[in-house]
């Protein structure tokens, strides 16, 4: 269970629990070997700055920086694969929503290739879909975007691992020491249990956590299906964050 020093009154930073956290050499998860620190971990004193803002205004946000089925089009058409909402409320470790909070998140095509220059995978790029966007929570801590299903692609860890379709998230919350990134699944996909990534995190719960629901009730007719996805930035409730920024 966590320790909770009181850093202060708004914007308070509860430590990190990490039993809740994957070892950080996994040894199913080849990379981890490399990464993971040979020393005890020190911790460092927060100062001012990595406990106060950032702020961010919606004037920082474009209209299509949450539809990612459109914020790339090349040609006026609209990205390829299953069309769906994903949305979802950002709250801290009291359960007080995050207002006002960016959250950034990107992904793989359908095929399940990324748009970026060290990808290799054979699937084909989609000249429509980037794969990146951006939102800011709303009053009640809520965000929402469009896009399309990723698909699931092989990666070079053993023989033939393959990662399960996911989203990439990066949020904020009150600090910048609270930037944190995580990824999530989709309900009912068995291939998050074949996982090396997602079965380095030791209790099972921490990954239902990361598992979007589907969610009938906000689809929109003829058009997309939805997926909720919350997120609980610290405490015994939290979501389970990678702290780093590169995705696999
Ligand atoms: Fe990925």
């Amino acid at each position: 269970m966590s320790t909770i020093p009181p850093y202060g009154d708004e914007g308070q930073l509860y430590q990190r629990d990490r039993a809740w956290h994957p070892p950080a050499d996994t040894p199913g998860y080849k990379s981890t070997a490399l990464r993971a620190p040979r020393q005890a971990l020190l911790a460092l004193g927060q100062t001012k700055s990595e406990l106060t803002g950032p702020t961010f205004g919606h004037g920082i946000i474009q209209p299509l920086d949450n539809d990612l089925i459109r914020n790339f089009s090349q040609d006026g058409s609209e990205a390829i694969g299953q069309r769906m909402i994903v949305y979802g409320q950002v709250l801290d470790e009291n359960a007080r929503p995050v207002r006002g909070t960016l959250v950034e998140f990107w992904q793989a095509n359908a095929g399940g290739r990324y748009r970026h220059k060290r990808e290799g995978y054979v699937a084909a790029l989609d000249p429509n879909f980037g794969g990146c966007g951006r939102a800011i929570t709303d009053d009640n801590g809520y965000y929402h975007f469009r896009t399309i299903k990723p698909g699931a692609y092989p990666w070079p860890n053993g023989g033939n691992d393959w990662r399960p379709a996911h989203i990439h998230f990066s949020v904020f919350g009150h600090a910048f020491a609270q930037r944190l990134i995580t990824q999530m699944y989709f309900e009912g996909d068995p291939m998050i249990w074949q996982d090396p990534i997602a079965l380095a995190i030791p209790d099972r719960a921490a990954v239902e956590q990361l598992i979007a629901r589907l969610d009938r009730y906000n689809t929109t007719p003829m058009d997309a299906l939805a997926y909720r996805f919350d997120i609980v930035l610290r405490g015994r409730r939290s979501t389970l964050f990678e702290n780093r920024m590169e995705g696999n």
